[in-house]
């Protein structure tokens, strides 16, 4: 019925950009394809290559601009257009919409209580949404206020995002391990958080890093140091270039150990494949999840958090 959302009874999957091939191959075959939005029958499954997923898809009729935006409007706030086919209708109605605020964001921010939900159109007068979404940004979207002088390079934008997700960040005087470390990016944004950080590599840190209160450096292949090596740590973050079976060995060492609470670590693929194996077994790892970050490439970011914020730690 015309004006009527209609549940879909299938799941809308937003490929992360540059990762159709990926997310194809993890969900096989779908029900239809918008541009990158795969949808598949059935309730949400585990999709690691997704920059948002529309979780309550429903489709619903509508005549003008104005009914369109009405109709979203009577749901909820925010609404992200997704334009894919009527692109220039679909922006339209995203025009007539209540604004929500989109520029860069200064670190550190909670993430927003407000649900942001997605939509597109089928044709001319149906409209494709979901007020449930997986991402609070739009289209899974969004940039910080950066820093261009301090850092040495622009990695710490993936270190922040796996942060602010996380909901917890490292404190002043907690330890950190910072393995791949060089030039020194995420080193650059946990000094700044007060941190005490042993940064890792076989080659130097920026100096202007090395120089910064908290930090020392161990010129060394992480993967040849065990976790009585390097002691008790609050954080664990790796961010080395290997493949994904000697990030495992060695955080499974870390577990064994209980040396290490928290971990933030990426999980880089080589070539033009991905390790669907290795980093399934991450994600058993229990209490922890895998996220393609909107700052993440050809890599994605494993993070077991175990200190929240006012818990207190056992
Ligand atoms: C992507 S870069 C790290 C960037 C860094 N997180 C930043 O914010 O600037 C990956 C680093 O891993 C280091 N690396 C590769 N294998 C390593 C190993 N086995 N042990 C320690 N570092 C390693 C490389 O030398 C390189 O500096």
């Amino acid at each position: 019925m015309k004006g009527e959302p209609v549940p879909l009874g299938a799941t809308c999957y937003h490929a992360a950009p540059g990762f159709m091939r990926h997310l194809q191959a993890e969900l096989g075959e779908v029900y239809r394809v918008d541009g990158e939005l795969l949808t598949a029958m059935g309730p949400e499954r585990r999709a690691f290559w997704t920059r948002n997923v529309w979780r309550k898809p429903f489709t619903a009729e509508f005549g003008s601009v104005g009914e369109a935006a009405a109709l979203l409007s009577s749901i909820q706030r925010n609404w992200a257009p997704c334009p894919v086919k009527f692109a220039r209708r679909t922006v339209l109605i995203g025009e007539r919409l209540p604004h929500f605020p989109d520029r860069p964001k200064a670190f550190p921010f909670a993430l927003p209580s407000a649900p942001m939900g997605a939509f597109t159109l089928l044709d001319e007068h149906t409209l494709l949404a979901s007020a449930d979404c997986s991402s609070p940004w739009p289209n899974g979207e969004f940039s910080f206020v950066e820093d261009r002088e301090g850092p040495p390079s622009r990695a710490y934008r993936k270190l922040w995002e796996a942060l602010v997700m996380a909901g917890s960040m490292p404190g002043p005087g907690q330890r950190c391990i910072d393995a791949g470390a060089c030039p020194g990016g995420w080193t650059w944004a946990l000094a700044g958080l007060g941190a005490e950080v042993t940064a890792i590599d076989r080659s130097p840190l920026d100096d202007s890093v090395m120089a910064m209160p908290g930090v020392s450096f161990l010129k060394h292949n992480a993967f040849t140091l065990k976790p009585s090596d390097l002691g008790p740590a609050d954080w664990l973050f790796s961010d080395v270039i290997c493949y994904p079976p000697a990030l495992f060995d060695w955080i499974g060492q870390w577990l064994e150990s209980g040396l290490a609470r928290n971990f933030v670590c990426t999980i880089k693929m080589q070539g033009e494949d991905w390790d669907r194996a290795t980093t399934e077994r991450f994600a058993a790892i229990p209490g922890s999840r895998v996220l393609h970050l909107w700052h993440n490439k050809h890599e994605l970011t494993w993070i077991l958090i175990r200190d929240k914020p006012g818990a207190t730690q056992g």
